[in-house]
Parts: structure tokens; C-alpha cells; sequence
């Protein structure tokens, strides 16, 4: 397994590689979500590129963005044993240079759920995604569920930028417990941890009211918000059910629907989602 910083070694990596090219892009600090991604591509590509690069463009000026956790060395023991053939860890001013003025935005699709709490957000996301789909042009790119809006936001630019790529969509790998894996996890602690599965509880809650029939999409974000506000520590700061392709919210569920939400458990916010249908 190679690792590289520059963008020429990565160019000239790429140029070498025969037959297909699976993407994987992260910010590191990985966890079992991201190799289930690793091992997706590595199944269905015949060469497989990770990305490491905390991209501070989608960080606004009130998150922390030094804060966010960082360990290439444990990054990269991880990726090891997963016969990956590439790891790109660039710099911000490799991705960024003194002077750099060209942004990449989705619209309609960035403005609810995470971008009505994160306006800048997806303006980072999809102008770094774009670079990396340039300069590794790839076959395939493998994305969590975890993050729906984002993997949504991401197949409409593909669509829309005419990139010949296939976007995966990897189910969320969850604790024993119900918690969806995220680097964020971490700043969990004591009691805010044990109660972080309420997020789950409360997407399990309205599945199965689903499962029993029920389509009024304001019942399911009732039933979502009746069990996170049972939990005294969390903070609800939406819950949505939405159509899974526009991100609409719904009055009558019809077709694949979207139940996301996002919590504030002491300063750590997190997010999770069911897909119905
Ligand atoms: O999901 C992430 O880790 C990031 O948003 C991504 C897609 C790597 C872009 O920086």
C-alpha cells in the first residue's frame, strides 16, 4: 500500500493502475463504517484509493475545526490489512492554494435538515468531492447512509456534472447498541453516551409505526420527536421525513422516504437515519 501527499505521484499512481478504480473518501480518524466502505470497493473494483483529508471548507468558523480528531498513523494500520492500493493524504494548501476561487454547489437539495443548521456545509462537501472525482477518476465512489443528505447531495452533482461515476451507498454500521458509528463519537462521554441511543430508538419507534400501515409522515416525525424528548439529556434540532431523492419533507409517504434527524447530547451533535420503502 502506497501513501501519498502530492498531487503529481498521485496522478502518475493513476495513470498506472489497470482496469477499475473504486474511491474512498474520508477525513480519517476511521472507524468500522469506513472499512465496510474499503471493503465494498475492494469487492467490486480492481483497484481501490483512500482518501484522507479533513477538508476545512466545510467547516464553518463555529465548528472546530483543529479540534476534529486526527491519527494517520492509526489510519493507516487500519487501512493496511485491507489490500488497499492507494492512500492520498493531501494538504490543505495542496487541495487549496493561496488564491483559490472555484466553489461547486448543489442548491434546493443543501438548503433543509443538515445545511438549515450548516449553510456552508455542503459547499465544502461537494467542491471537495468534485476535486477528488478529477484527480482520481474514479468508476465507483463509496459513501455512507450515515450521512443521507450528503450521499443525496453528492448523486444529484454527479448527475448534474455529467461525472462518469457510480455512487455507492454503504448501509450505516451501528455499536451493539443501536449508535451509528462516527469519528464524532468520540466526544461522547458517561452519560451522554449511554444516552445516544435514543436516536435509534426513536427511527426504530416510527419504523414500526410505518410497518403498521401508518403514512402520514407527521404521526412518523411526531412518533420520532414523543421518544427524543423522553430523553431529558438530548436536544432535538429537527426530525424529517422526506422524500430519500428531492429531500422534500412529505405529507403522505408514497415512495423510498428519508426519517432523519439531529440530536445535541451535551456539545456533540449527532445524526441518524432510517430509509423506508
Ligand atoms: O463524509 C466525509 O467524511 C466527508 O464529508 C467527505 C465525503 C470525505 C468530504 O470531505
Amino acid at each position: 500500500m502506497r501513501t501519498i501527499i502530492g498531487l503529481d505521484e498521485l496522478r502518475a499512481a493513476r495513470l498506472s493502475f489497470n482496469g477499475t478504480v473504486g474511491l474512498v473518501p474520508t477525513m480519517g480518524y476511521l472507524h468500522e463504517g469506513h472499512l465496510s466502505l474499503i471493503r465494498r470497493a475492494k469487492a467490486e473494483c480492481d483497484n481501490v484509493v483512500v482518501t484522507i483529508f479533513v477538508n476545512p471548507t466545510q467547516f464553518a468558523p463555529t465548528e472546530d475545526l483543529s479540534k476534529y480528531p486526527r491519527d494517520l498513523e492509526r489510519d493507516l494500520s487500519l487501512i493496511e490489512p485491507l489490500g488497499v492500493d492507494l492512500v492520498w493524504n493531501p494538504t490543505p494548501e495542496i487541495m487549496y492554494p493561496t488564491g483559490y476561487q472555484t466553489w461547486v454547489e448543489v442548491e434546493a437539495m443543501t438548503r433543509p435538515l443538515e445545511g438549515s443548521m450548516r449553510p456552508t456545509h455542503f459547499k465544502g462537501v461537494t467542491t471537495v468531492v468534485a476535486k477528488l472525482f478529477n484527480t482520481v477518476q474514479p468508476h465507483k465512489a463509496y459513501f455512507g447512509q450515515k450521512d443521507a443528505q450528503q450521499a443525496a447531495v453528492i448523486r444529484q452533482m454527479t448527475r448534474d456534472l455529467n461525472f462518469p461515476i457510480e455512487i455507492i451507498v454503504c448501509p450505516t454500521v451501528r455499536e451493539a447498541d443501536g449508535l451509528a458509528m462516527s469519528s464524532r463519537n468520540k466526544y461522547l462521554e458517561g452519560k451522554d453516551r449511554a444516552a445516544a441511543p435514543v436516536l435509534f430508538r426513536a427511527l426504530s419507534a416510527a419504523k414500526t409505526v410505518y410497518e403498521g400501515g401508518e403514512r402520514d409522515a407527521e404521526t412518523l416525525r411526531r412518533k420520532m420527536k414523543e421518544v427524543l424528548d423522553g430523553e431529558p439529556r438530548a436536544q432535538t434540532q429537527y426530525v424529517s421525513c422526506a422524500d430519500y431523492d428531492t429531500l422534500e419533507e412529505l405529507d403522505v409517504i408514497k415512495g423510498k422516504t428519508l426519517l432523519s434527524m439531529a440530536v445535541l447530547l451535551g456539545k456533540t451533535r449527532l445524526i441518524d437515519n432510517f430509509v423506508l420503502g
